[in-house]
């Protein structure tokens, strides 16, 4: 008995010291995914289709992430090998392996200057311009609902050229070709959040400036941009002005995400601890994708710059990230719908109902005239929750047609809707999102929400 004693107050003071505290507040993430979550944000990794039958590949993914990003399968060159002939066989794999792990996906990337199929290569003016925006149409409709976040252009600035464009075939089709994306890209998928993605902005420069100035750009004109990745492609350590960068674009109210992140050199842990820490203390910035799972997956051949070595063996990256993601405190994501369209915040607070702490829920609408996307915020109460459910009463006439981020139980009359895997574990007084799209009114209503 005493033995016993022993031995439980040293485990928790050992959790204490990492950060955490027993006896039902928050709890260590033993996993990256499931730490990050518990900070209210995902941690992902770029994946390749062709991997996914190594075992010690897939054991990794599975295990410890909880978000996708195709590395190579959502690009034109991969999606409409031949024009107007689509080809998803690689990615639909991709997507699959996410949906049965209850993973987020970002889809990557719908327009870019590099990997586009030779017959868009070849193409110019108004016939590619045509081209492009019917791909994205295309693409973004065939994967409707079941996108996290859209790379909707891929770096489309210069470097070294003082913060403009990069020339490129579809710069020369005109400069309002980001935002014609973009408004494809909303009318296809419209709750997806849409990103833009770029490499070299990781700081305060020319280049981060150029991309800024047209995000707050776009927000003043109401064109639909919710998001800016930051691939964070790094040698030894991240810029001093990391942070600082990430928040002020934050402060233009678009979400921020590190979607590429690598990093190669000698002070590569504390480097990803860093990241890390910089990713947690801005509160817009919703999650990290390291692009590739072991050393030997990345792109960038013999430097080392992931997670896991070669046998896919934890780093001291890795447990840098880990101890990087459950100790401090918590500034949780406030994302939600961030463009000027029509939303009506609807401030309707349901529960607490069920379990310890309870929880609560808040809708704000994306509305048009027969539809809606709905953004459903679930805050914990005073204790944590391990999962959640909320009712939403949907307008006669209209019924829910997908969702994300939840599960639906029914689409019309009072639809429940249920965690999914990767954010049924939230913290005391945090938050997490999940969205659903529906025909006819948007709920006005009072949701209610049940913890358990
Ligand atoms: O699949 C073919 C294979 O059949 C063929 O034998 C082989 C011969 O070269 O090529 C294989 O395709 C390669 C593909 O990766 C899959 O491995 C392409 O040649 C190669 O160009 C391609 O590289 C990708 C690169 O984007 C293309 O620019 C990398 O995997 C991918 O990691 C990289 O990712 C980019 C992001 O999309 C955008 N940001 C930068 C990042 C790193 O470059």
């Amino acid at each position: 008995m005493r033995r016993t004693l022993m031995s439980l107050s040293v485990v928790a003071v050992a959790a204490v010291a990492a950060g955490t505290v027993l006896g039902g507040v928050a709890q260590a993430g033993t996993t990256l995914g499931a730490a990050a979550a518990e900070k209210g944000r995902y941690y992902g990794a770029a994946i390749a289709a062709g991997k996914l039958g190594d075992s010690v590949y897939t054991g990794i993914l599975n295990r410890e992430f909880n978000s996708v990003t195709p590395e190579n399968e959502m690009k034109w060159d991969a999606t409409e090998p031949s024009q107007g002939r689509f080809s998803y066989g690689n990615a639909d794999r991709i997507v699959s392996q996410a949906q049965s792990h209850g993973m987020r996906i970002r889809g990557h990337a719908l327009l870019w200057h590099q990997q586009q199929p030779s017959w868009a290569q070849g193409m110019s003016g108004s016939a590619l311009r045509n081209a492009a925006i019917n791909h994205v149409t295309q693409v973004a409709t065939y994967y409707r609902g079941k996108i996290y976040a859209w790379d909707v252009v891929n770096e489309a600035f210069a470097d070294g050229n003082g913060g403009g464009r990069r020339d490129s075939n579809l710069q020369r089709t005109g400069n309002d070709w980001i935002e014609a994306a973009f408004r494809a890209a909303r009318a296809a998928d419209p709750g997806a959040k849409l990103c833009y993605n770029d490499y070299n902005t990781d700081g305060i420069n020319a280049k981060s400036t150029g991309i800024y100035n047209m995000v707050r750009d776009f927000k003043s004109r109401g064109v639909p941009i919710d998001c800016v990745g930051f691939q964070s492609h790094l040698t030894n350590s991240a810029p001093s002005d990391y942070q600082a960068n990430l928040q002020r674009f934050a402060d233009l109210g678009v979400d921020v995400q590190i979607t590429e992140l690598d990093i190669s050199g000698g002070s590569q842990a504390s480097a990803y601890g860093a990241v890390t820490r910089a990713c947690l203390a801005v509160s817009r910035c919703t999650g990290i994708t390291v692009w590739g799972i072991r050393d030997s997956d990345s792109w960038r051949t013999g430097q080392n710059p992931l997670l896991f070595d070669n046998s896919g063996n934890k780093k001291a990256a890795y447990t840098a990230v880990l101890d990087a993601l459950n100790s401090g405190g918590m500034t949780v994501p406030t994302g939600g719908p961030t463009t000027p369209v029509p939303t009506t915040p609807v401030p309707t607070t349901g529960g607490p109902t069920q379990g310890p702490g309870g929880c609560s829920a808040t809708v704000s609408l994306n509305s048009w005239s027969g539809g809606y996307v709905a953004t459903v915020r679930v805050t914990a109460g005073s204790a944590p929750l391990t999962g959640w459910t909320v009712n939403v009463a949907i307008p006669s006439g209209g019924a829910v047609t997908s969702a994300w981020s939840a599960t639906n139980s029914g689409t019309s009359g009072t639809v429940a809707f249920r965690n999914v895997s990767y954010n049924g574990t939230v913290a005391a007084g945090a938050a997490t999102e999940f969205g659903f799209q529906g025909t006819g009114s948007g709920p006005t209503g009072t949701p209610t929400c049940a913890a358990s």
